[in-house]
């Protein structure tokens, strides 16, 4: 499966009708710098999953521009060219004021729906005046995707829940429009959303859709029970379908992934070669083989399960000291959402923590205090202790992809360990960086990922004893038994890469388009 086949089935799909994909989180971002302007990738799964399908078909992307020189590089309708060395398609930005991004990004996206799709303990908070913002924003998106539609036959291929009204505002504005909305996260059962307050209306703006996907069959499922109980419409499971106002919208499962093969190659690039290269001598020459591993690298994020994977790292420690000075566990940790107090506790949290762990194991190890000196300069974050083994090293910045690259090379095991995640595509992207066929994949059961990689070690990360003991598995395996998974993991996500994945959506929207027209 490929970008050409890819194209040729959106073309198919749309009959010749521009592609507009819209999301939250623009695909680049341009910072202001002390050298000048520089463009941002974030840390984002949906921008890793949908920047190489939109590259590859064209169009134009509608998005929040958000980065503090984006402004001066665009033209004055907030349009540039990207990539912006060959450009393949239009990013349109728009642009929020403070107020606007407080309220719909900060506050109803990620204080009320995030946590409330999650279901991680965490409390959503619902404000009143955070939901006006979200409505008057989603007005905002749809006035830019008009605009950029130009009055001529369009597909609008919408990403997440933070343009939950979008899909109805568009119908209602151009019912010929073909809309395909992606929710990224998940869908939690009936009986959480019940206490949304304004559960009517998102889910009356979700039904304008024609085709509505999610990662995973059980998000579905949830779906169309929260529709059968929350509002008015008839519900079809035979062909999985809610018609409201006499209109079907499809809810379909889509498993998302990567561009494995791309990310394959750029593994394999000079640019992460450097870094790797770079990373082995500050680990020592041939003492790399005796230094395993682990890496983490994600958004700081309470549903990421970061503090959960320290405390089993700690309690291995405890329980297997002859561990202390061999393992070390290098987490990537890219700040997020530090507006919303949930994300500055945890911050606060994992500060503590990390020093708790660090100040309890270390120990005298001047080999180890060499690996990870040259650790935390090459990856750009964090402070070097004085001497000692350092057990945690907790790397918080953004780290850019070459950077992740080779920060999967280097692992012996990757810890990915949220509490409940839509994928994950770090799991995907590091199966993807290991060319090399060896290495070992910690992954939470509760993230969709686990239903495809079912040769990774599945944890529960609530279950810290059973993480320990799973940790401690993944520092005696033999090599055998991890190239053995390793080559089954990556066969999975090269067959269902993120060209299958969007072809998957792409035949699906055409397929229920004919079933529509047929008597
Ligand atoms: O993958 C889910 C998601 O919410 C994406 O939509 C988003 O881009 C990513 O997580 C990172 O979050 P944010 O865009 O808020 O930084």
């Amino acid at each position: 499966m490929g970008a050409t086949e890819l194209s040729e089935v959106v073309a198919r799909a749309s009959s010749g009708a521009k592609l507009i994909v819209v999301s939250n989180r623009e695909p680049v971002s341009h910072e202001r710098r002390a050298d000048g302007i520089r463009a941002v990738r974030p840390a984002s799964g949906m921008v890793t999953a949908i920047e190489p399908i939109v590259r590859a078909v064209g169009g134009t992307w509608v998005a929040h521009g958000s980065g503090s020189a984006d402004r001066l590089v665009t033209d004055t309708r907030g349009r540039i060219g990207l990539p912006e060395d060959a450009p393949r398609y239009t990013l349109r930005r728009v642009w929020l004021s403070r107020e606007e991004e407080n309220g719909y990004y900060h506050g109803l996206s990620n204080t009320a729906l995030w946590p409330l799709c999650h279901i991680v303990y965490t409390r959503p908070h619902f404000s009143r005046s955070d939901w006006e913002t979200y409505k008057a924003v989603n007005g905002r998106f749809r006035d830019a995707v008009l605009e950029e539609a130009e009055d001529g036959p369009a597909i609008v291929f919408i990403q997440d829940y933070h343009l939950g009204l979008l899909p109805r505002l568009l119908k209602e504005a151009r019912p010929d429009l073909k809309l395909i909305q992606f929710w990224h996260i998940p869908w939690p059962n009936r009986e959480a959303f019940r206490i949304f307050p304004w559960g009517e209306e998102l889910l009356d703006g979700l039904l304008g859709n024609d085709l509505l996907g999610f990662h995973i069959q059980n998000h579905c499922n949830n779906f169309l029970e929260t529709v059968d109980r929350g509002i008015e419409s008839r519900v079809d499971y035979e062909h999985f379908c809610a018609y409201r106002g006499g209109r079907p919208t499809y809810v379909r499962a889509f498993p998302i992934s990567v561009d494995f093969a791309q990310i394959g190659r750029d593994a394999e690039s000079s640019e992460t070669g450097r870094r790797l290269a770079e990373y082995t001598k500050a680990i020592g020459g041939d003492r790399t083989r005796e230094t395993t591993l682990f890496v983490g690298a994600d958004r700081i994020d309470y549903t990421k399960g970061i503090p959960e994977r320290l405390r089993a790292f700690d309690r291995m420690l405890t329980l297997h000291p002859e561990l202390k000075g061999k393992v070390c566990l290098v987490q990537l940790a890219a700040p997020s959402r530090t507006r919303v107090a949930a994300y500055r506790d945890l911050n606060r949290e994992l500060d503590v923590l990390v020093e708790k762990i660090n100040r309890r194991h270390r120990a005298e190890d001047p080999i180890s205090v060499k690996v990870m000196r040259g650790l935390g300069r090459l990856l750009g974050g964090g402070r070097g202790p004085a001497d000692g083994w350092v057990p945690v090293r907790f790397l918080r910045a953004h780290h850019d992809y070459y950077a992740v690259l080779a920060a999967c090379r280097m692992a012996r095991v990757a810890l990915v360990t949220p509490l409940h995640d839509g994928m994950n595509l770090v799991a995907k992207e590091f199966v993807s960086a290991r060319t090399d066929g060896d290495g070992i994949l910690i992954l939470s059961e509760y993230a969709g990922a686990a239903r495809e990689l079912v040769d990774a070690l599945l944890v529960n990360p609530f279950d810290i004893d059973r993480m320990t003991d799973v940790m401690h598995a993944a520092c005696v395996m033999p090599e055998a038994d991890r190239r053995r998974r390793m080559e089954r993991m990556r066969a999975q996500v090269e067959k269902n890469d993120v060209y299958r994945w969007g072809t998957g959506i792409f035949e699906e929207a055409e397929r229920v388009r004919a079933l529509e027209t047929t008597p």
